[in-house]
């Protein structure tokens, strides 16, 4: 791992979102800002047994791998200290908190440091990778207590179309995601 483990500095600190943190924003905030990471890519790798499936029939959500040369867009939000005890709680499924330099695009701040949620290979909730037509398959069909696993990606995929930031991995699982549930991008 690039970062290290890391707990906040202060009473606050910068967390980096990537997945459903920059589209689900449960959570105070006392600042945000449009933010990037470098040598990182996003992969549907990562078992959920909480939130968009279940233990005995687990759904797939994201996770970031070392990826030399890619940049990947999220969000970055500033938090206070507490805030903390309810990421862990949301990302508690296989997620360790790492601390990684981040480049802020929209702030007078231009690059900081700051938290991320990232699940590592071998952590009891790791699926890894599978044939693309197997992950659409799976996302197609999972659901947990937070709603279908298809609308995780898609809502995901909506905001980086937003941001016309372009995802092939999660593009091509957005695009037969829906193929399979009949719906149109
Ligand atoms: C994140 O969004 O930064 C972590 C992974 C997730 O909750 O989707």
């Amino acid at each position: 791992m690039h970062g290290t483990v890391s707990d906040t500095d202060g009473d606050r600190a910068w967390v980096f979102g990537y997945g459903s943190l920059i589209y689900k924003v449960d959570f105070p905030i006392l600042d945000r800002a449009e933010a990037r990471i470098d040598g990182w890519a996003r992969r549907f790798w990562q078992g959920s047994h909480d939130h968009r499936g279940t233990p005995e029939s687990p759904g797939r959500v994201l996770t970031l791998v070392r990826s030399p040369g890619t940049r990947c867009r999220g969000v970055a939000y500033r938090v206070s200290h507490e805030v903390f005890d309810h990421l862990d709680h949301r990302e508690k499924n296989g997620y360790a908190r790492y601390r990684l330099p981040m480049e802020m695009l929209d702030h007078e701040v231009s690059t900081t440091e700051g938290v991320i949620y990232v699940a590592e290979e071998g952590n009891p909730a790791w699926l890894g990778p599978a044939p693309i037509d197997e992950m659409a398959r799976h996302i197609a069909t999972s659901e947990g207590p937070s709603g279908p696993n298809a609308d995780y990606l898609h809502r995901l995929a909506d905001a980086l179309r937003e941001r016309d930031e372009v995802d092939e991995h999660v593009f091509e699982l957005d695009r037969r995601v829906r193929a399979l549930r009949g719906e149109s991008a």
